[in-house]
């Protein structure tokens, strides 16, 4: 995919680290590392855009789940929602390939330094929420959900999924392309990189 002319050039990597050991880093490592870090942060919209990707041409499904995306993202930003919460619901479901068994906390996990405690906590359960709406007929219950009624989140996540996600499986609603979505993704991910503190 080409990248949007928004996107900011490269940082680069200048140098290349000569410890054995991490107590040994030297001045010189560390600037090396953060530039390695820098650059894994520059690319991250591009990865994730990719991981978007390899949800399309998913024929057993009546929109593929990159068209089911586009469509959840699509009804968000034509709702007047805010842009990361546009880009949360672009990328609420790329993690199904990397975590089939848990890809609502994988995404989340991804996303967690980008976005609200709010987008985070409705990432994390829109998979068990979205079970409101077709628990019974796998015999999951639908009601599972209740168990976070005193969450600040939970009505956030079950609107979530009922305007945007159990229903945006239309083979007939036009969604916007992901050209209109890219540079959204790069700006909700532009964030420097700063070591860990904890
Ligand atoms: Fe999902
Ligand atoms: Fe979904």
């Amino acid at each position: 995919m080409d990248e949007s002319p928004e996107v900011e050039p490269s940082p680069g990597v200048t140098g290349h680290m000569q410890f054995h050991r991490m107590d040994d880093m030297t001045p010189t490592d560390f600037e090396v590392l953060r530039e390695v870090h820098e650059e894994n942060l520059h690319k991250l919209p591009a990865l994730l855009l990719s991981m978007l990707d390899l949800l399309g041409g998913d024929e057993a499904y009546p929109v593929d789940r990159r068209a089911h995306s586009l469509q959840a993202a699509t009804r968000a930003l034509r709702d007047g929602r805010d842009e990361e919460y546009v880009v949360v619901a672009l990328l609420h479901d790329i993690s199904e390939t990397l975590g089939p068994l848990n890809h609502g906390d994988v995404i989340a996990a991804i996303l967690k330094p980008f976005i609200s405690e709010s987008n985070y906590w409705m990432l994390e359960h829109h998979p068990l929420f979205q079970t409101y709406f077709y628990g019974t007929q796998v015999g999951v219950d639908p009601n599972g959900r209740d168990q976070f009624r005193d969450s600040p989140y939970f009505d956030q996540t079950a609107e979530f999924c009922a305007l945007y996600d159990e229903v945006s499986f239309d083979p007939d609603y036009v969604n916007e392309s992901i050209e209109v979505f890219v540079p959204m993704v790069h700006r909700v991910l532009n964030k420097a990189w700063s070591p860990p503190s904890s």
